[in-house]
């Protein structure tokens, strides 16, 4: 217990880290073997530790690692049968199946692709699965989705996380029915219909929901002229994109997003071209930030959305996918090189609110989500917590960009397990009973 004790202490904390800017750079230099090896022996040393104090009860011994998000804390109140998906751990499963599809399938990204741009963990990345606590979360099965929902059409619309999503999907129906149609439904950026049985499934690009431009100053002046702007972004928070304006007519299933791009600010300058909402066509006056914008559009859009959706229709929204740059946001060196998913005392480090880290924004974006949506038809499609432990799973160096992206996600990778949750929910939603 001595050694794991010490173990536990072990790499320093992130903010350390992040303290450490320089040292932590001259870093990357160094062999990350040893280092890693020692992450990974304390992790065997904690399961194993752990598992002993629980060989009572062999069941749980796999389970124990990990848990500290326990809702109910009285191990002696009565047993809650229903399943949080979002409460559990990744477990190493060495004996899984190959990945559901390969780096060959066309529709990735190139910059996702990990496989074929030699991601050193690349083709580690699934064999970990995720645990929920008190159930499982077995991998969807290709076939029978496609025949559960013939003649369905569903729609992803959001940021570049949802497309990362939608190519997950895309690619594991693709390996069990290669005859498809290519096309652009309703407005979507990409589409694709699986013409054995007639599903249609189409991504339709928007980083905000609602429609916006670029702003600048008028000679004639006007209110925001008086207030100094000069230029921006002008945001129509009741106005949604024409990308998917039409998309609640037309699909059967939706599932949105929104997040990153009213955080990051690489477009939306807070200084140079920050974001000017406009209501019914005038300037929200006095000007509000992008999170009381993001809280207005979100007011908008979740009822346009309820009113032009058919009642049967099925509705999801995805919470905010997390990030993980340490040392530096993605503008400033930040880097993701870890090769193991986190434990939980990291990812509390990482992302807790009171550390207000470079990821802050993921768990700041669910609480806007979470109070838009509540009492609404929405189903909540929870993927942060158990994104949360994966900082090795991004392309980090291997995405061919000038910075790391610690971003999206590799392709195979966790968007799959976002599927396999997505498909659970929407079974449970249409055939219980
Ligand atoms: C990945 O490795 C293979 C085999 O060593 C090589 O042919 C290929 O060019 C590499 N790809 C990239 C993107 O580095
Ligand atoms: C194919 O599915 C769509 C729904 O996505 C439906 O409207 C259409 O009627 C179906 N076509 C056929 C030939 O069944
Ligand atoms: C969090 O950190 C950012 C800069 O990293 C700072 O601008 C912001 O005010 C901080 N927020 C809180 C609540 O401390």
């Amino acid at each position: 217990m001595l050694l794991c004790a010490n173990v536990r202490h072990f790499p320093p904390p992130l903010s350390a880290m992040a303290a450490r800017d320089h040292h932590y750079i001259h870093a990357k230099k160094i062999p990350l073997f040893p280092l890693l090896s020692l992450l990974c022996f304390a992790s065997i040393f904690l399961v194993l530790s752990f598992s002993r104090k629980t060989s009572s009860n062999p069941s749980h011994s796999q389970q124990t690692f990990r848990f500290r998000h326990t809702r109910n804390p009285d191990p002696n109140a009565a047993p809650d049968w229903s399943c949080d998906y979002s409460d559990g751990a990744w477990i190493r499963d060495p004996d899984r199946t190959g990945p559901r599809y390969d780096g060959t399938c066309k529709e990735i990204f190139k910059g996702w692709n990990c496989i074929s741009n030699n991601k050193s963990n690349g083709r580690e990345l699934t064999s970990w699965r995720w645990k929920p606590r008190r159930c499982d979360l077995p991998p969807f099965d290709p076939v029978s989705f496609l025949e559960k929902y013939r003649d369905t059409s569903i729609g992803f619309v959001g940021d570049s996380l949802n497309r990362n999503m939608f190519v997950s999907l895309f690619c594991t129906l693709k390996s069990v029915s290669s005859e498809v149609k290519k096309w652009r439904p309703a407005g979507a950026d990409r589409g694709f219909t699986f013409l054995r049985y007639n599903l249609t499934i189409a991504y339709h690009r928007t980083n905000l929901l609602a429609r916006y431009g670029r702003w600048s100053a008028n000679a004639n002046g006007g209110v925001l002229e008086s207030l100094g702007y000069k230029e921006g972004f002008r945001v129509d928070v009741d106005v949604p994109e024409g990308t998917w304006a039409e998309t609640p007519a037309f699909h059967d299933i939706l599932i949105f997003n929104t997040g990153h791009w009213w955080w990051v600010p690489s477009k939306f300058d807070p200084v140079k071209s920050p974001m000017l909402f406009f209501e019914n066509g005038q300037p929200v006056i006095p000007p509000v930030p992008p999170d009381v914008g993001l809280d207005m559009v979100l007011k908008h859009m979740v009822p346009f959305v309820e009113k032009q959706m058919r009642p049967d229709a099925i509705k999801f929204f995805r919470t905010q996918s997390p990030r993980h740059f340490e040392g530096g946001d993605w503008n400033q060196g930040g880097s993701c090189q870890r090769l193991q998913p986190l434990l939980p005392e990291q990812v509390e480090e990482l992302f807790s609110l009171n550390n207000n880290g470079t990821n802050v924004e993921a768990r700041l974006v669910n609480q806007h989500l979470y109070k838009a949506l509540k009492g609404s038809a929405f189903h909540i499609l929870d993927i942060t917590q158990m994104s949360e432990y994966r900082a090795d799973a991004h392309p980090s160096t291997s995405g061919g960009k000038k910075h790391d992206d610690c971003m999206h996600w590799c392709l195979p990778g966790i968007t799959d397990t976002w599927n396999d949750l997505f498909i659970e929910h929407l079974n449970n939603i249409k055939f219980r009973d």
